[in-house]
């Protein structure tokens, strides 16, 4: 294993075992939801990486979506994860590091993942992602739109910024501050929804 994924197992495994995981918001996350709502291919295939509790999940397969992929570095969540839907056929749980994960899906679901990684690895994320989806899929879901101190995860950032780390790969169909997130994170994030090209 590389040393920066050892390094980065060990930082989340550590955070999960300490109960350190306050961006746990207990439910599953409204932008997704109502997007999801309106999403027409329930055979599509979804992978949600850095999944934590993943309530996305567990509602999407209620929802009939069948091929739900749930990734996460940390075994403790992704044990956690297991627990709750394992009683879901349409789920798969993955513990492994998403820079090298290898698949092909016609949708990625984005949440504090993005802003969880190492900064400098954000166009890594980005290739990354872009690698993950087939022509035409889509890299949906929230980032957040203002700074954080601190050196620890979560890193913040600006829709310019990320705007030029995804055009590459991306046609934006939906890049705009986000109306519809949970309360506590009310204007301070962006809904994406992205073309992969
Ligand atoms: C801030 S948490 C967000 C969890 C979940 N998306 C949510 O919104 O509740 C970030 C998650 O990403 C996982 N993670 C961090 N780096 C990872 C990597 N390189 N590959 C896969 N998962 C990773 C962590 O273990 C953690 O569960």
């Amino acid at each position: 294993m590389e040393e920066r994924t050892r390094m980065a197992a060990d930082y989340w495994e550590h955070r999960w075992q300490g109960g350190r995981t306050g961006w746990d918001i207990g439910y599953p996350s409204h932008p997704i939801v109502q997007y999801m709502e309106q999403y027409p291919d329930k055979e599509a295939h979804i992978l949600i990486p850095g999944c934590g509790n993943a309530y996305e999940a567990d509602w999407l397969a209620a929802q009939g979506f069948r091929h739900i992929t749930l990734l996460d570095i940390s075994p403790t969540a992704i044990a956690r994860a297991k627990t709750k839907m394992e009683h879901h056929t349409a789920i798969e749980f993955v513990c492994g590091d998403f820079f090298v994960f290898q698949g092909q899906f016609d949708l990625l679901i984005e949440q504090t993942f993005f802003c969880a990684i190492p900064v400098d690895r954000r166009s890594e994320y980005a290739r990354k992602t872009a690698e993950l989806l087939r022509t035409g899929g889509r890299l949906m879901g929230v980032l957040f739109d203002r700074q954080f101190s601190g050196d620890e995860p979560p890193f913040g950032g600006s829709a310019s910024e990320y705007q030029e780390l995804f055009g590459s790969y991306y046609t934006q169909e939906h890049f705009a501050p986000c109306y519809n997130s949970i309360d506590a994170r009310a204007g301070t994030e962006l809904f994406i929804n992205l073309v992969k090209r």
